[in-house]
């Protein structure tokens, strides 16, 4: 299956619009004639449109961090779909595991989010991951399965192609601990076979899973090697401009 890689940079809470410009214009400047691969950069809201400007005629696709289901109405502190492609977004991240565990954000919103993303024809960042405890716990694949079925549930077939999964170990965020391509690809295997219980194995085979989680120039080449790991959402490294190109050009 010839799955396009996506290389992902989620800016967090970081850059104001100076930073921010000039940091989507480097990022711009080294992903000039890529073309084989994906390259999206999620900044925050506040910068959206001005990264879209620097951005614009570039290949560089833009998302948001989060999305909530509706266009318009009384939900304070949110953003909508609409908002987002008003601006030339593309995508949203949702059920980071920030929003998961700092924000409480559970499986309910996560899906209605990711619902409402699909829905006005944003592509649908999907995270999920495990913690520490679980893992040791040996609970890895029974929680990444609840996250996976909870998150996607009602998301039609035909849907789904407007879906990337992040897997991103809790463990592995912002840590300098990677999963090892080993426990990456076993995870990443484990969630394309869901996804061919929960849908069928061509759409299972045509979703892009991403890992993130401590992603670096120095490990990406090894990750994306794996057969089921199709890109990156990167954090710390991906505000780093020569880091994040390096990313963007693994071999
Ligand atoms: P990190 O963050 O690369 O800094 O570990 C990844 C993420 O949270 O998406």
């Amino acid at each position: 299956m010839n799955r396009r890689p996506l290389l992902a940079g989620n800016w967090k809470m970081h850059t104001t619009v100076i930073d921010a410009c000039q940091l989507a214009a480097e990022i711009g400047k080294c992903s000039v004639g890529v073309t084989d691969r994906d390259v999206l950069l999620a900044p925050p809201y506040t910068v959206l449109s001005e990264v879209a400007h620097v951005l614009h005629g570039s290949n560089v696709l833009l998302a948001s961090q989060n999305v909530c289901w509706e266009e318009q109405g009384a939900f304070t502190g949110e953003i909508s779909p609409t908002m987002v492609t008003s601006v030339g977004g593309r995508a949203a991240i949702i059920g980071h595991s920030e929003r998961r565990q700092i924000f409480h954000e559970d499986a309910e919103i996560i899906n209605r989010r990711v619902q409402g993303a699909v829905k006005f024809g944003l592509i649908a960042i999907f995270c999920v991951g495990e913690t520490l405890e679980e893992r040791e716990g040996d609970r890895t694949f029974e929680v990444l399965e609840e996250q996976v079925k909870a998150g996607l549930a009602g998301v039609a077939p035909e849907s789904m192609k407007k879906v990337v999964v992040a897997y991103e170990p809790v463990w592995a965020i912002g840590t300098g601990k990677t999963a090892t391509k080993e426990q990456a690809q076993e995870v990443h295997a484990f969630i394309r076979k869901l996804l061919a219980e929960m849908f069928e194995k061509d759409i299972a085979d045509s979703v892009r899973i991403l890992y993130g989680g401590s992603v670096k120039p120095d490990n990406v080449d090894e990750l994306m090697a794996q057969p089921d790991i199709d890109g990156a959402l990167v954090g710390g490294a991906a505000l780093d401009a020569e880091s994040f190109c390096r990313i963007i050009n693994f071999s």
